[in-house]
């Protein structure tokens, strides 16, 4: 495809996670970028009417002039020449990663790192179960949780609204692998291509990537899909702003938490388990689990975050039901459905969480249609 010497990253799913990550790697790292859509018709748009350039807006830079990118290499499913692919970025949605991925399985095998780099929970089971059924020829995975804000604003001009940090871990395919030693993350920054090239400077320190065990990132990423779980969903279904619920929402975040760690407990034991385990161990990280992920204490810190901190966001799941788009509910409270279904342990709570968003959003369409 290229005679660059430079290490290629490609990237499925060009929308505001991707762009912003796209547009800092070409700046920041010493690598090409191929965007991959998921068309002819969507490539077209942007080498024709987007001349393949993407605008990026810092809004949290004051006076941050527009950063425009030109992308020379970009692809789709019918115009990909064939050959490995070597470093993978997916940043859909949860629930479009699977036909995202199915057009290129011929091109990605054990050499491929492939990093899923989006909220929610769920989609390894959907990769493992329906996507890499052949173990042999399983990627090298790897998870980014980004706490960075962005929308697009038209066209393939996006908005940066708030920089945050980018944190990523490899991601065990096997459920026992879940506890990983600090020299197992230190192997990996020095010689796995697509994790130097994320903690590389300097766009590590611009994107504020930071490389650590799973064990670690999972920590965070409970305690966000908590947040979602509560904030996401909530919002959702009673049409407002995270600042109007504050003071009246700690009863159903508390049905919602409560429930939610019954299953995550089961689930991910091993975390549960981690300060037991292993606290005192040099060569593991010393993390406080049991007593962040505890009920009480995440209802108080999610009112604060969600409806204090953040009172005048509206939810990137209520701005889909208004603007009637599928949801990512499966893979939040959906997604604790499921362990539920495998654990026995009764969901009704984030079941009926479940079944008011998607009736939100079959109501909105409904009374859209009938305009
Ligand atoms: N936006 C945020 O501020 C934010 C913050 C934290 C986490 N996240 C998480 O990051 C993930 C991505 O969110 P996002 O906001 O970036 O979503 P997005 O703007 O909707 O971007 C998703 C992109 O994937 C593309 N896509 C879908 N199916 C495809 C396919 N089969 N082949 C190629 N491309 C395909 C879409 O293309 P089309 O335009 O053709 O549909 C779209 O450009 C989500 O899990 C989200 O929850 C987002």
């Amino acid at each position: 495809m290229t005679l660059d010497a430079k290490p290629l990253v490609h990237v499925i799913g060009l929308g505001s996670m991707g762009a912003i990550l796209a547009v800092d790697l070409l700046r920041f790292a010493d690598c090409s970028v191929v965007p991959m859509f998921r068309s002819k018709k969507r490539l077209e748009q942007f080498q024709k009417d987007s001349q393949s350039t993407v605008g990026i807006r810092k809004l949290y830079l004051k006076n941050s002039p527009l950063i425009q990118k030109k992308f020379t290499l970009s692809a789709c499913p019918e115009s990909f020449t064939p050959c490995a692919i070597k470093n993978l970025v997916v940043t859909t949605k949860t629930y479009q990663t699977k036909e995202s991925l199915v057009p290129y399985l011929p091109f990605i095998d054990q050499n491929t790192n492939l990093i899923l780099i989006q909220n929610g929970l769920g989609v390894v089971e959907v990769l493992k179960e329906e996507v890499f059924t052949d173990v042999s020829k399983r990627p090298q995975l790897f998870q980014g949780v980004i706490s960075h804000g962005c929308f697009q604003d038209q066209g393939f001009v996006f908005n940066h609204a708030g920089a945050a940090d980018l944190k990523v871990s490899r991601l065990p395919w096997d459920e026992g692998d879940m506890v990983q030693t600090l020299d197992d993350a230190n192997e990996d920054m020095k010689n796995n291509e697509l994790i130097k090239l994320f903690t590389s400077k300097p766009f590590a320190q611009e994107f504020n990537v930071k490389f650590m065990t799973y064990q670690e990132l999972l920590l965070g990423q409970l305690y966000k899909f908590l947040v979602n779980a509560c904030m996401n969903s909530v919002t959702a279904i009673l049409d407002c702003v995270n600042g109007e619920m504050v003071g009246h929402c700690s009863r159903v975040f508390e049905l919602i938490v409560d429930e939610s760690l019954q299953v995550l407990r089961l689930a991910y034991k091993p975390l549960f388990d981690y300060e037991e385990n292993y606290s005192g161990k040099d060569t593991y990280p010393q993390l406080k689990v049991n007593s962040v992920l505890n009920t009480m204490d995440m209802v108080k810190n999610i009112e604060n975050i969600g409806c204090v901190i953040n009172g005048k966001n509206s939810s990137s799941m209520r701005q889909d039901t208004l603007y009637l788009r599928d949801t990512e509910i499966e893979y939040i409270n959906g997604y604790i459905v499921s362990l539920g279904q495998r654990f026995q342990v009764d969901t009704k709570v984030n079941k009926t969480i479940q079944e008011f968003v998607n009736l939100r959003l079959h109501l909105n369409r409904r009374r859209a249609s009938m305009k």
